[in-house]
């Protein structure tokens, strides 16, 4: 079974190389992506895949519901990293629909560990319980907590000491908030994007009114 894992890597290298003789040369030179991908560690929201980026474009950071907690050494290291040495242009904080540590927290039983992980995602099922409780169907109670959950970590990107110095400096920096829908393979934008600090500023931290995920129809390019 591990085996076989090395043997898939062997025909990958093989392959990209026999398309791209430089390939390999080309990227151990340097990485200079443009952007920084906070996601889901679900296998199933695989992050340069989805926007059909290659490696060296994209800089990774995947935690259990996609959360960009403002004490964690982990993800304050690589947002330090991606915005002062990388100066990565965007941060996107994708979620997904159907999160399974949207669903833990909903669920209401315990976990474990994970449970102390999610509790911004828990202080939010509170926030909003009232509306919450009014939606009998528990996928689409979770489906509302995902998209309410990114917009709560792009705010808390948007007010994190790293981003501001970054706009401070002057560095072009926009956060955006997307969810991925494992269903259908396809990016929705919440509309929720930040570009300075005149943007976040002065943004309502109340629940917003409406789920307004949709499939995005980017420019075909
Ligand atoms: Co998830």
């Amino acid at each position: 079974m591990i085996a076989e894992l090395f043997d898939r890597n062997l025909r990958w290298a093989a392959g990209r190389a026999r398309v791209d003789p430089e390939y390999f040369r080309r990227l151990a030179s340097q990485q200079g992506p443009d952007y920084l991908w906070v996601g889901c560690s679900d296998s199933r929201v695989p992050a340069n895949e989805i926007v059909g980026l290659d490696p060296g474009e994209l800089f990774v950071h995947r935690n259990v519901a996609n959360l960009a907690p403002p004490q964690d050494a982990n993800f304050l290291s690589v947002l330090q990293f991606a915005l002062e040495i990388l100066k990565v242009r965007h941060i996107i904080v994708c979620g997904h629909y159907g999160c399974g540590g949207v669903r833990a927290v909903l669920s209401g039983q315990r976990h474990g560990l994970i449970d102390h992980w999610l509790q911004p995602v828990a202080c939010l099922c509170r926030r909003d319980a009232a509306e919450l409780d009014g939606i009998l169907d528990f996928d689409a109670r979770v489906n509302l907590v995902c998209e309410r959950n990114v917009l709560a970590q792009v705010e808390s990107l948007a007010d994190n000491p790293f981003v501001r110095d970054a706009w401070g400096r002057g560095q072009a920096l926009s956060i955006h908030g997307w969810i991925y829908s494992i269903q259908d393979g396809l990016l929705r934008d919440l509309e929720t994007s930040i570009e300075t600090v005149a943007d976040a500023t002065g943004r309502s931290s109340a629940a917003p009114k409406v789920m307004r995920g949709r499939p995005r129809r980017g420019r075909a390019e």
